[in-house]
């Protein structure tokens, strides 16, 4: 059976996992079995990464993309190193242990300024790990911003297969340099997390195995994925919305790929149904990844439409998401949630 070879080992065959992906009749034993792993290596434990979106200014122009830098109706904002503490702070308070600084390409945050930024979250709050997210650089700075302190960064692949990635990009960004700073990221000593949109334009079965593929060669520590959901001020505004059930059909096969992964429940999740990200923990998802924005700039960060938790306080959205957690069957726990290939060459 299909789901059983594939948790023994790890793999199937691309025919295979094309059977597995184009229908629906493997999902309750895919949920089962994912179910099972997520719980033999991280029991029911959800962990939290505090997303502080801190500016919207990006110099790129991904065309799914609603801060793309063609889109002037997007209204910019940049938070200051104190709105950023602030945030911080108040995480702080709530549980956070992780915090996501997560941007667009945005030249005004020199690699000085990020790393004065990183260092100040670390003194402060010592018992916490910054993760940066935000996009393409020289390998030198990348070096630069671990040695201030950051020690996670997530780069989603977006996709692994070069024809498809240049139909979502403008002609100068090119899938060789994205996958090069994916490994400069690991050799420095990342925990690296990647991912691909679900069910974008174009995209069809073959490309999500290519993607599957890309991912064991990159043996990322998470890996984010969510459906693809339009924008009404980019190209892609009349585009169908990815599919709820491939990604968490996806889900479910990555956790049995790599069963320790982090696998993110992600907010496109939450926005594509309301019940989604639950679905997606039962589905081997262990990270939630809250937004401890100030609400004040919560809906400029708009990169779909719709998007979720942008009138919320954080309070408000860590126990929503604690509850939505409890309701289904898991616990949210307070702690820095490392990888646990990182745990354990700690021990
Ligand atoms: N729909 C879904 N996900 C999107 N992202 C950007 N735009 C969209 C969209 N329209 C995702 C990309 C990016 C992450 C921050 O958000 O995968 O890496
Ligand atoms: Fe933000 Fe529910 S998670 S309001």
């Amino acid at each position: 059976m299909l789901i059983e070879k594939l948790c023994n080992n790890h793999d199937l065959s691309d025919g295979e996992f094309r059977t597995l992906l184009e229908t629906d009749v493997y999902d309750d034993a895919l949920r089962t079995a994912a179910d099972a792993v997520r719980r033999e290596h991280y029991g029911t434990e959800v962990y939290l990464r505090g997303l502080i979106e801190f500016t919207n200014y990006c110099r790129n122009d991904c065309l799914y993309c609603g801060i793309r830098r063609s889109n002037t109706a997007a209204s910019r904002y940049r938070l200051t190193e104190e709105d950023i503490l602030a945030c911080c702070e108040e995480g702080y308070a709530l549980g956070y242990r992780t915090f996501v600084l997560q941007g667009g390409e945005d030249a005004y945050f020199t690699d000085e300024r990020v790393c004065r930024i990183v260092s100040a979250i670390r003194e402060r709050y010592p018992a916490c790990a910054v993760t940066l997210s935000i996009g393409e650089r020289p390998r030198a700075s990348y070096q630069a911003f671990y040695d201030a302190g950051a020690e996670r960064y997530l780069l989603r692949h977006e996709t692994a297969d070069p024809q498809l990635y240049s139909r979502l990009h403008p002609a100068e960004l090119h899938l060789e340099n994205r996958i090069r700073c994916l490994y400069d990221l690991k050799e420095i000593g990342y925990q690296v997390g990647a991912g691909m949109m679900v069910g974008c334009p174009y995209q069809t079965t073959e490309h999500l195995i290519r993607d599957l593929r890309f991912l064991q060669e990159l043996q990322p520590d998470m890996i984010g994925i969510g459906p693809f959901l339009p924008h009404k001020d980019t190209p892609f505004r009349d585009a169908e919305k990815g599919d709820l059930y491939l990604v968490l059909r996806l889900l479910g096969v990555l956790r049995l790929m790599f069963p320790e992964v982090l696998l993110p429940a992600t907010t496109a999740l939450g926005t594509i149904h309301p019940l989604g990200r639950e679905m997606g923990l039962k589905m081997g998802a262990n990270v939630i990844m809250p937004n401890l924005s100030p609400v004040s700039v919560r809906k400029k960060y708009m990169l779909y439409d719709d998007k979720i938790c942008t009138g919320e306080e954080s309070a408000q959205c860590v126990n929503c998401l604690a509850n939505r957690v409890n309701s289904a069957g898991y616990q949210v726990v307070s702690s820095r949630g490392d990888a646990l290939r990182c745990r354990k060459a700690e021990k």
